[in-house]
């Protein structure tokens, strides 16, 4: 499995809609960093990596993007566009997003602080890895 859509509980009333995460709650980690994306040109491919550890829940907080993962056997396009809902990446997985919304920000929930010997950056490295 490359990834898992987790569902978010939401807490809704006639106000609008919140959801609240954390480790064992929508999260399973204990989430170390967030950082969030936006003001993307729709063609633009952010991405390009994967991570030899670290773990993500990714979420389109606002509009919608594609990701593209890879585990080096397959490539599957997951469409983001709910907030309820989180895009769950363990290492290992190569990813690419575009197709971006004008309004969209996609916010992530990391495993561990930023870290850049955990990235693999080139393709091909990935691949000798995963083989
Ligand atoms: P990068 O990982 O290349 O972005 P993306 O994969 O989304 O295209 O990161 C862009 C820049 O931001 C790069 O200089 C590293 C920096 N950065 C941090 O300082 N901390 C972080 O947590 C992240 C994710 C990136």
């Amino acid at each position: 499995m490359m990834y898992e859509l987790i569902d978010f509980k939401i807490h809704g009333n006639h106000d609008g809609n919140l959801v609240a995460l954390e480790k064992g709650n929508g999260i399973p980690f204990e989430p170390k960093r967030v950082y969030y994306i936006w003001g993307n040109h729709s063609d633009v491919v952010r991405g390009k990596h994967a991570h030899k550890k670290l773990e993500q829940v990714i979420i389109c907080t606002s509009g919608s993007c594609d990701f593209i993962l890879d585990d080096g056997n397959e490539r599957q396009t997951v469409h983001l566009d709910n907030p309820a809902q989180g895009l769950y990446i363990k290492h290992n997985i190569w990813r690419e997003f575009t197709n971006f919304s004008k309004d969209c920000v996609v916010m992530v929930l990391a495993s561990e602080p930023y870290d850049e010997s955990d990235y693999i950056r080139n393709y091909d490295d990935f691949i000798k890895l995963v083989a």
